[in-house]
């Protein structure tokens, strides 16, 4: 069923695993993410950038064919449908009232004070829906969708301030990761990732997922992260796939003799996570 993050997330956490946030950027993210979920028997979340949203003819199509997706594939498993990095309120409201089930409301890059009152807004209209909410203090690095950031750690006493100011349902707190591959290794902010934790006792998020060792990953789990989002490594492997193919038969036009393959790709990433994440069999 097309839930919230909410009851998942708290479970994972309970539990000690990750809920893996799969962006999607077209049909067949969706079907190998859909796919692989109900394989696994794992929740999933569905994340949708506002730029993927766009590319996806906008969140009501997007809400749409994800529906479809779950009626023909019977899909039993838990599935969020997510913004990710929402950059207002009114794109989460735009959000909700299409369906999605969740959100993120990214106003990190806004004073303190700005973030919460933004934040607070986005919970009170969210909630009222039954949609849950993310939100982020701190700066991802890299790039994700045009959006750049260098990389600012997390403050755990503002990470306290702003779950205590808000009813948000998750936090990322943003310590080292980066959207896109990493030079060299992460360098995650452990310490302060346990300190945040114990303040705000809510589920974390891990953002910039791609490219983590298992070590920190299996690590972040055991210092209450309860959701990682990953996205370029499935668009790597579905890209390295179409490139084979395209470089070794000149001749191929029907674009479903590429895409299927690199939608197999993409389905096997995400098995792949699910397992690193502990989230198989847990739906
Ligand atoms: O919000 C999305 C994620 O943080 C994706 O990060 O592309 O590095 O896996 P990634
Ligand atoms: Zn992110």
């Amino acid at each position: 069923p097309l839930v919230s993050m909410k009851e998942m997330l708290i479970k994972a956490k309970k539990e000690g695993y990750a809920v893996g946030q799969f962006n999607i950027n077209n049909l067949e993210f969706t079907q190998a993410i859909l796919l692989a979920a109900e394989e696994e028997k794992s929740p999933v979340i569905l994340g949708v950038s506002e730029g993927a949203g766009k590319y996806m003819g906008g969140f009501i199509s997007v809400v749409h064919m994800v529906k479809g997706l779950m009626e023909s594939y019977k899909i039993t498993v838990p599935v969020a449908i997510h913004l990710d990095h929402g950059s207002s309120f009114d794109k989460c409201k735009e959000a909700v009232d299409a369906g999605f089930t969740s959100v993120m409301i990214d106003a990190s890059h806004h004073s303190f004070e700005e973030n919460v009152k933004i934040t607070s807004e986005v919970v009170e209209y969210a909630h009222a829906k039954g949609v849950s909410v993310e939100a982020e203090l701190g700066t991802v690095g890299g790039e994700e969708d045009g959006v750049i950031g260098g990389i600012m750690y997390a403050d755990p006493q503002e990470c306290k301030a702003l779950v205590e100011q808000t009813a948000i349902d998750c936090l990322a707190p943003a310590l080292g990761s980066v959207h896109g591959p990493y030079k060299g290794e992460p360098n995650l902010g452990f310490a302060e990732m346990e300190e945040i934790s114990k303040l705000t006792d809510l589920p974390l998020v891990l953002h910039g997922g791609t490219g983590i060792p298992t070590k920190d990953i299996q690590r972040s789990i055991s210092l209450g992260t309860a959701k990682i989002n990953v996205n370029t490594e499935n668009q790597i492997a579905a890209t390295k796939v179409i490139r084979e193919i395209l470089d070794n038969d000149k001749k191929v036009y029907d674009p479903r003799k590429y895409l299927a393959p690199a939608r197999d790709a993409i389905k096997t990433t995400v098995i792949g996570k699910m397992r690193e994440f502990g989230s198989s069999q847990k739906a």
